[in-house]
């Protein structure tokens, strides 16, 4: 069987694209939290994208990612049977699951395909599990079904109001927070940095026991390039190897979405230079 192989290419709503490629090593030791570094060809950069699921029987590992920049647009554009040159993993650590009593998993985006393994790993472990996910806009939410029959309840915001509540994830977990004698033992939160960071605020004062998944730019994903240095209480962390979990009452998060912004102008140019050569078709 060849590695790295696209054996199901699904486009999800919006922008969305679902993978599933062939990676029987990777498979076996994945845990949830655990994601892969790829790259497409031998002139491509490395992405990190979250496992969001695996099937060990059959060595293949499913990913999940929205279309924002040169590679994520040319990793669309192949098809079932390409191979993707390389893909690394699992990388990072996995999520702590154990049985915590009653978790809030937020996910944000794209994060909600990456909150969905730990969603189920959590329910697994006997925990009562209430989700709330959110997008911009109805066709940008993925896995609702599946993740409605692993959750006690399910939340649903966007910020178009064109499915669920209109605004933001932030304003039903402050519901949440806010009902009378409702202990929440651990939040669980995974999109956007301005998400997390806001779901971070609003569980502060409350003392609940937070935990982010931080998206820093990432290159080789095992602790030598520095590119994905967070500040952590004051102390520099490796996302790739440190995390990418971290206590989001700790995590500074201003430095985190400078950090996220600093190549903007050159990746809008390369996504440019990209479509330019794609309709040139050299
Ligand atoms: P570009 O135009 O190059 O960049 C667009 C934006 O993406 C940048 O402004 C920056 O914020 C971010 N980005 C760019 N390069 C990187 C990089 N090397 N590493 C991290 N972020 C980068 N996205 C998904 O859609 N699905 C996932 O499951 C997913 N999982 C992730 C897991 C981790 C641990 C991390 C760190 C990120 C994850 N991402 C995921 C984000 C994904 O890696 C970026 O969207 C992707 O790298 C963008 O590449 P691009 O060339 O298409 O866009
Ligand atoms: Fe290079 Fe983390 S991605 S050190
Ligand atoms: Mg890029």
């Amino acid at each position: 069987m060849n590695n790295n192989k696209i054996i199901h290419r699904e486009k999800l709503g919006g922008n969305n694209y679902l993978i599933e490629i062939t990676a029987p090593a990777i498979a076996e030791k994945y845990q949830p939290g655990q994601f892969v570094i790829i790259r497409i060809n031998e002139k491509g950069e490395r992405i990190p994208l979250t496992i969001s699921d695996v099937d060990k029987n059959k060595g293949t590992i499913q990913l999940v990612f929205q279309v924002v920049g040169k590679t994520t647009e040319s990793l669309a554009k192949l098809n079932e049977g390409d191979l993707i040159l390389d893909c690394v993993g699992p990388l990072g650590n996995p999520s702590e699951i154990k049985k915590f009593g009653r978790v809030v998993c937020i996910g944000g985006g794209t994060g909600i395909a990456c909150i969905f393994p730990i969603i189920r790993a959590l329910n697994n472990a006997n925990n009562e599990v209430i989700s709330i996910i959110g997008a911009r806009t109805a066709c940008l939410l993925v896995f609702e079904q599946e993740i409605k029959s692993i959750s006690k309840e399910l939340h649903i915001t966007t910020d178009d109001g064109t499915r669920g509540e209109k605004g933001f994830v932030t304003s039903i977990l402050e519901d949440i927070l806010k009902r009378p004698d409702f202990l929440i033992d651990r939040v669980i939160a995974i999109g956007p940095p301005l998400m997390m960071r806001a779901v971070a605020q609003k569980t502060k004062p409350y003392k609940i026991k937070t935990v982010v998944s931080l998206n820093t730019i990432m290159v080789d994903g095992t602790g030598m390039c520095g590119s994905c240095r967070v500040f952590v209480d004051g102390e520099m962390k490796l996302a790739c190897i440190d995390g990418p979990e971290f206590d989001a009452h700790k995590v500074n998060f201003d430095d985190l979405i400078n950090r996220l912004q600093m190549f903007q102008i050159k990746e809008k140019i390369s996504l440019e230079h990209y479509k330019k050569r794609c309709q040139n078709n050299d």
